[in-house]
């Protein structure tokens, strides 16, 4: 079969020490399950900004736009804190989305058994968690224009961002939405605030009239941004598909991450437009960033990452064996007890990124 070409982009803080991981797991499903792989590695965010003076270079986000996918780990370097914004880290993963048109980030947000006691919620409001939420990416108030700092006659400055939401991208996202629900319990809430900004009543009407054009078998259900914080803590599994914009589905991820027992546990998908040949580009990342407070301490967790990388295999490798197989490891290893810190309870021992790393992977060789 083709080789599969992979571009791996670590980044900083936590991101080489968990991609580490992910890599000797790539490396594992190559020499023992016939996976035809060759992977790329570059610099990219604080890590690229040191070399190259520049978050990510062109000729990288054209390297993306050639791969088959992305492993991405994650961007944010505090020693780049007062630079302009150009200058940032962080520009790296917004470019990528942005250039390579990755539209529509998928967050499924899974609690596994064994963690039960972990979520930030009550066992019986969280058991069996089961969400999925579609944020779109590549648009809204992180890409609006008019946007800046301006000074004012007075001397006092002005910060500006607007959201923007066309049809057309509202619609496409949408559409991601309702396809995934359909494979799944068949119910597409979708978030926004209609009340207070115009992007959100348009999101509203555009989600409604695709709906009872494609989708009527679907059940589709809206709810405003707050309120929708608040369910998810209430009552967690009354969703199934959650569709939103960029910034609310950033949010609402993040705080979803909580209930499954960490931000450390959350992988995701990010994917672009179907070209002639039915391939979509796509990258895959943990919804968490470089975690500043613990890098170089070997303690992150790493199972986010892993389970990108599993997404990675089902989504744009089709390998879907390959990916259980990944999920099924990381869902034993946790029976068995090992916890890195972020998952931990009192008393429990604390395994490393490495330990942890390694656990899935003999798991991953004994169920195989
Ligand atoms: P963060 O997600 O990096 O960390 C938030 C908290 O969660 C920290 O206490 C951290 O230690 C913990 N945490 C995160 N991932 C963990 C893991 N795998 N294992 C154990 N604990 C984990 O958010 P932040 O501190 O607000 O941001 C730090 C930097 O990361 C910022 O520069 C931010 O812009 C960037 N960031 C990047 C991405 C990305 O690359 N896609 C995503 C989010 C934040
Ligand atoms: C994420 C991050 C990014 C975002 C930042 C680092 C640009 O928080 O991937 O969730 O806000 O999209
Ligand atoms: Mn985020």
């Amino acid at each position: 079969s083709d080789t599969h070409q992979l571009l791996l982009l670590p980044g900083d803080g936590i991101g080489p020490e968990i991609m580490a991981q992910a890599v000797k797991v790539l490396h594992w499903l190559r020499d023992h399950r016939g996976l035809n792989v060759e992977l790329t590695e570059e610099l990219v965010g604080g890590a690229s900004l040191k070399a190259h003076d520049t978050p990510i270079r062109d000729e990288v986000i054209e390297q993306a736009r050639h791969a088959d996918a992305v492993l991405f780990g994650s961007v944010g370097d505090p020693a780049w804190k007062d630079a302009p914004f150009e200058k940032r880290p962080e520009v790296a993963i917004l470019r990528l989305r942005k250039e390579l048109g990755l539209y529509a980030n998928l967050r499924p947000a899974k609690l596994f058994d064994a963690l039960l006691s972990a979520s930030a919620l009550k066992p019986e409001v969280v058991r069996g968690l089961d969400l999925m939420i579609v944020r779109e990416t590549v648009g809204g108030v992180y890409f609006g224009e008019p946007r800046g700092i301006e000074t004012l006659p007075d001397g006092t400055k002005r910060g500006v961002n607007t959201e923007v939401y066309t049809t057309a991208e509202i619609e496409r996202v949408a559409r991601v939405a309702f396809e995934l629900a359909r494979q799944r319990d068949g119910r597409v809430c979708s978030v926004e605030k209609g009340n207070v900004m115009e992007s959100g009543l348009l999101w509203r009407e555009v989600v409604t009239s695709l709906h009872k054009a494609e989708y009527s078998d679907v059940t589709l259900t809206h709810m405003l941004a707050d309120n929708c914080a608040m369910q998810l803590v209430r009552d967690p599994r009354q969703f199934d598909v959650m569709v939103t914009g960029n910034l609310f589905g950033d949010l609402l991820s993040d705080l979803a991450s909580m209930l499954t027992g960490s931000l450390g546990m959350l992988p995701s998908a990010t994917l672009g437009a179907e070209n002639e040949h039915g391939k979509r580009a796509a990258l895959y990342e943990p919804i968490h960033g470089s975690a500043p407070d613990i890098a170089g301490k070997g303690s992150a967790n790493p199972l986010a990452q892993i389970l990108s990388l599993a997404m990675l295999l089902r989504y744009s490798l089709n390998r879907p064996e390959d990916a259980e197989l990944i999920e099924r490891a990381v869902s034993g290893v946790l029976a068995d007890g090992l916890r890195t810190a972020d998952i931990a309870g009192e008393g429990d021992a604390r395994a490393t990124t490495e330990q942890m790393g390694e656990a899935v992977l003999k798991k991953m060789a004994a169920q195989a």
